[in-house]
């Protein structure tokens, strides 16, 4: 998933919105955009798009995730309460503490979908690991967590108010030294649980240039995708995240060569000497590449 859209879920206009935004995935969010006085109306608009959008859904269409609540407030069950009957594509699991979390969630998940008559084990998790210091310390408690797993993403506003920072970026836009750190160390942990890593949100949602950037240096670092805050910033992170024709052709010539070598570990190419690590790189750009 290149693109995961958030939309606040008490908002029909932005949900429709989002789905025709070109998002590869959307995230209706039941969490920090919604007020705790707007949650329950949020659950009951949510319930109604949902239950319509994923009986007609189909897959030229974003995949449909839900933010619940986090597990630490009395909130989150209910928010799963209103998915039966409708259970979205994954769950954003927000402020995650461990593993122990993602374990919980997974297994309200399975009654949610013997109770919704659908697929045990079909709804994936998204976890947002970096939100509470707490979960940056047992990072590793997260591999094997759940078959559930679809990926990890990150984020710096809820740290930074934990932290109390009273900022979180350099003035010339780059992360400060925590927020960088936590960045890498989620980069790190998703590698090690063998699941993709995507990107934080950039709020800064009128600055074109500025998303392009950060977005350009995450595909660069090996995250798949970012997630975004506005349709206008989908475009500008697909774009990022598909790897351009002359890489894939470059990806192509290289497992060729390699296929020609006749399982030889080490080629020649383009007068450059080429071993695993490089055929593993291109195989990851060419599951990349667009179909
Ligand atoms: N999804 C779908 N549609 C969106 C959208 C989103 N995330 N953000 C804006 N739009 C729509 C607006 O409704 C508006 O449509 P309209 O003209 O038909 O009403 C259009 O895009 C242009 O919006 P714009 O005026 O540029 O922005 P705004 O001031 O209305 O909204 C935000 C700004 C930040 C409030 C809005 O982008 C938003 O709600 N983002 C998501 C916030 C969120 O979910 N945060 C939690 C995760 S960090
Ligand atoms: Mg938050």
């Amino acid at each position: 998933m290149r693109s995961m859209l958030f939309v606040p879920a008490d908002s029909d206009r932005k949900m429709a919105k989002a789905m025709a935004s070109g998002a590869d995935a959307v995230i209706l969010d039941l969490e920090d955009s919604i007020s705790v006085d707007g949650k329950a109306r949020a659950r009951g608009v949510a319930r109604e798009f949902l239950t319509s959008a994923m009986a007609t859904w189909t897959p030229a269409q974003p995949r449909i995730y839900v933010r619940i609540n986090d597990l630490a407030t009395p909130f989150w069950q209910d928010d799963l309460a209103m998915l039966e009957g409708g259970l979205p594509h994954g769950i954003l699991l927000p402020k995650s503490r461990s593993g122990e979390d993602v374990h919980q969630l997974s297994v309200a998940l399975g009654h949610a979908e013997e109770k919704s008559g659908a697929k045990q084990g079909t709804t994936r998790i998204l976890a947002l690991v970096t939100e509470v210091a707490i979960s940056l310390l047992q990072l590793p408690s997260y591999i094997g967590s759940s078959s559930r797993l679809v990926g990890f993403t990150w984020g710096a506003e809820d740290l930074s108010a934990e932290i109390g920072a009273s900022a979180n970026r350099e003035p010339d836009g780059s992360f400060t030294s925590p927020y960088r750190l936590v960045r890498d160390m989620m980069l790190l942990t998703a590698t090690a649980a063998e699941v993709p890593a995507i990107d934080t949100v950039y709020i800064d949602f009128r600055n074109k240039t500025g998303l392009a950037l950060e977005a350009s240096m995450a595909a660069r670092d090996g995250f798949v995708g970012k997630m975004a805050i506005h349709p206008d910033q989908v475009p500008i992170i697909n774009e990022a995240f598909t790897p351009p024709p002359a890489e894939v052709e470059r990806a192509r010539a290289i497992v060729a060569a390699f296929e020609a070598a006749n399982g030889a570990g080490v080629v020649g190419f383009q007068g450059q000497m080429l071993d695993r690590p490089h055929l593993v790189l291109a195989k990851r750009t060419l599951a990349r590449a667009p179909a």
